[in-house]
């Protein structure tokens, strides 16, 4: 079974370039489930109803996100109908940490590292894996983990916690790739962060004028995304169907003009 996992939509631009090179990945690469990271979707700061059909059109099947989930309050009540996660570990939240998509379970999680202070990702993890064990009657084979987080030695972390436990842990959050997808000893895929979908001159999806606005004095500033060619870095996860192991991770980093 092959898995493409697709770093945070940001914004408009970040739509259409998923709207453009989606469905030709799909055919090409004959994906059973895709997932992508969904928090900077509207106005690149959380996700409406309209935006996550947008999502949806694409080819997207289930989307993950993170802490700028909250940023848009009209997708709170349709949280739970649309094929959404939010971090697991937001206890008490509105949403699901956790779905089945076919037989594939998809986890979401968020990291505490130089983050909003939220329950441990470790320990949810745990709980989570043994709540779909006991509400489908089985464990799922195969179980891909979205974790929303910024450090990388936290990423890595959770990887070593879950190896040989789910198939794939992959981070978001960043906006950055990283060079470091690789199977662990235990057969679980992981690469630090999927990256983005979204416009490469910017500052991690963002116009760039504002951010060194406020970075040279300090002053808030509104932040849009940028415009221009946008890139969409994700990665293909071949599963083994018999073991719940990855067989295989490789980057599928695309461009595309304006
Ligand atoms: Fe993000
Ligand atoms: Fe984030």
């Amino acid at each position: 079974m092959r898995v493409l996992m697709i770093g945070d939509i940001i914004g408009k631009p970040g739509r259409s370039a998923l709207a453009e090179l989606l469905p030709e990945l799909r055919r090409e690469l004959t994906i059973d489930l895709v997932t992508a990271n969904a928090e900077n979707t509207a106005g690149g700061f959380g996700l409406t109803p309209k935006t996550a059909n947008a999502l949806l059109q694409a080819g997207v099947d289930v989307m993950t996100s993170g802490n700028h989930i909250w940023d848009k309050k009209e997708i709170l009540p349709h949280m739970e109908e649309l094929p959404l996660l939010r971090p697991a570990n937001y206890y008490g939240a509105p949403g699901r940490g956790w779905m089945m998509f076919g037989d594939v379970m998809v986890l979401n999680l968020q990291g505490r590292v130089f983050m909003p202070p939220i329950d441990c990702p470790f320990r949810e993890a745990d709980a989570r894996l043994a709540e779909a064990q006991s509400e489908l009657g089985f464990a799922p084979k195969a179980v891909v983990v979205d974790f929303h987080a910024e450090a990388t030695s936290e990423k890595q972390g959770l990887a070593w916690y879950l190896d040989g436990r789910v198939s794939a842990v992959v981070g978001t959050h960043t906006h950055v790739a990283t060079a470091d997808a690789r199977i662990m000893p235990g057969g679980t895929a992981y690469v630090s962060d999927l990256g983005m979908t979204g416009p490469q001159d910017s500052v991690i999806g963002t116009e760039v004028a504002p951010v060194l606005e406020r970075f040279r004095t300090g002053l808030p500033q509104r932040f849009e995304p940028a415009k221009g060619a946008c890139i969409l870095n994700s990665v293909l996860i071949d599963i083994d169907d018999d073991t719940g192991h990855a067989r295989d991770i490789v980057r599928i980093d695309r461009r595309v003009e304006a």
